[in-house]
């Protein structure tokens, strides 16, 4: 990834992958995305749409494919966890050769599958906080005024973290490269998780959240500092509680929305991923565990 344009791969062009798909393109890169056959044609068509309070309404050609089948500088990964099993045959190893794998979906035991699947060095996670939906293919609504990114990855190269960061901040996103991986996956899960499970499981906003139900967020909160700090991340329960408060009241998590609108909920990554780091570092979660056993019991 020696020069200025890249050619960057996306596999999943929803929310997060046609804004930066669209980002990239708009920016000069070569930008190919991986779909399946109806979303390839209409994107190959009518191109990406975005509409954004920050990036302007534009809209943008894109290449578009069923799966990589040439060469590329980075692959970005913006399916959800859902999909994860299902899309990654779409980019198959050897036609990724070296390119960086650059994931982009909330949890933190991703990159290990990942890394069992590809070379471990090319595996480069990214955090992104960003709120940005697919209203149909090819149409994204971007509605926060920020979208931020953390690049790592502690096998991979740090010139390779930089050159693609270098790309995504010209694009337009705001972007860092951090040297611990485990503490950035962590810092966005600490916050993730008590914030998903509880407007999933109480089907209330933020607002509502830290109202009516304040002893078991701060309980959540606790937990899951405890576990980010056995894992490696950071663990400041008194700040994130300080975030929750700093929310507008209207606030909903993603999981929620999904459990709106009847959409495959990402509980096993957020929740259950939790958990199981809980219990392989012996950190009491309860609360957690009831949250997680309850939303599975409402059929998610
Ligand atoms: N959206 C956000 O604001 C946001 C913010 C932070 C983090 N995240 C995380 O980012 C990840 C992606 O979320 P998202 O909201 O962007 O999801 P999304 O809008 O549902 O987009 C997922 C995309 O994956 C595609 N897809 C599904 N199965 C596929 C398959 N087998 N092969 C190829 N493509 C497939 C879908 O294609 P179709 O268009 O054809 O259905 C869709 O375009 C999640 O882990 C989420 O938690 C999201």
């Amino acid at each position: 990834m020696a020069h200025d344009k890249l050619t960057v791969a996306v596999l999943g062009p929803g929310g997060v992958g046609g804004l930066l798909a669209a980002l990239l393109a708009r920016a000069g890169h070569r930008v190919i995305c991986l779909a399946g056959d109806t979303t390839a044609h209409t994107l190959r068509t009518t191109g990406i749409h975005v509409r954004s309070p920050r990036y302007g309404d534009f809209t943008t050609p894109v290449e578009a494919d069923t799966e990589l089948r040439e060469p590329v500088d980075a692959c970005l990964i913006t399916v959800k966890h859902t999909t994860l099993d299902a899309a990654l045959p779409r980019i198959p190893a050897p036609a990724l050769g070296d390119a960086l794998l650059v994931p982009f979906l909330n949890g933190v035991e991703h990159p290990t599958h990942l890394r069992s699947r590809y070379r471990p060095h090319q595996v480069a996670p990214a955090v992104i906080r960003v709120e940005s939906t697919r209203v149909t293919p090819g149409e994204i609504e971007h509605t926060s005024p920020f979208a931020e990114i953390d690049l790592t990855g502690d096998p991979v190269p740090r010139h390779r973290l930089d050159t693609l960061a270098a790309a995504f901040t010209t694009a337009g996103l705001t972007t860092r490269v951090l040297d611990d991986e485990a503490a950035a996956l962590w810092a966005k899960m600490a916050f993730l998780a008590p914030f998903a499970l509880l407007t999933t499981r109480y089907a209330l906003p933020l607002g509502d959240i830290r109202t009516h139900h304040r002893d078991e967020l701060t309980a959540l909160v606790a937990e899951t500092a405890a576990v980010s700090r056995a894992c490696g991340g950071p663990a400041d329960p008194a700040e994130a509680l300080a975030r929750f408060d700093a929310f507008p009241p209207g606030t909903k998590s993603s999981m929620q929305r999904d459990a709106e609108a009847g959409r495959p909920l990402e509980l096993d990554a957020i929740g259950g991923a939790l958990l199981r780091a809980a219990e392989q570092h012996d950190v009491s979660t309860p609360v957690a565990a009831k949250l997680v056993r309850e939303l599975k019991e409402a059929g998610h």
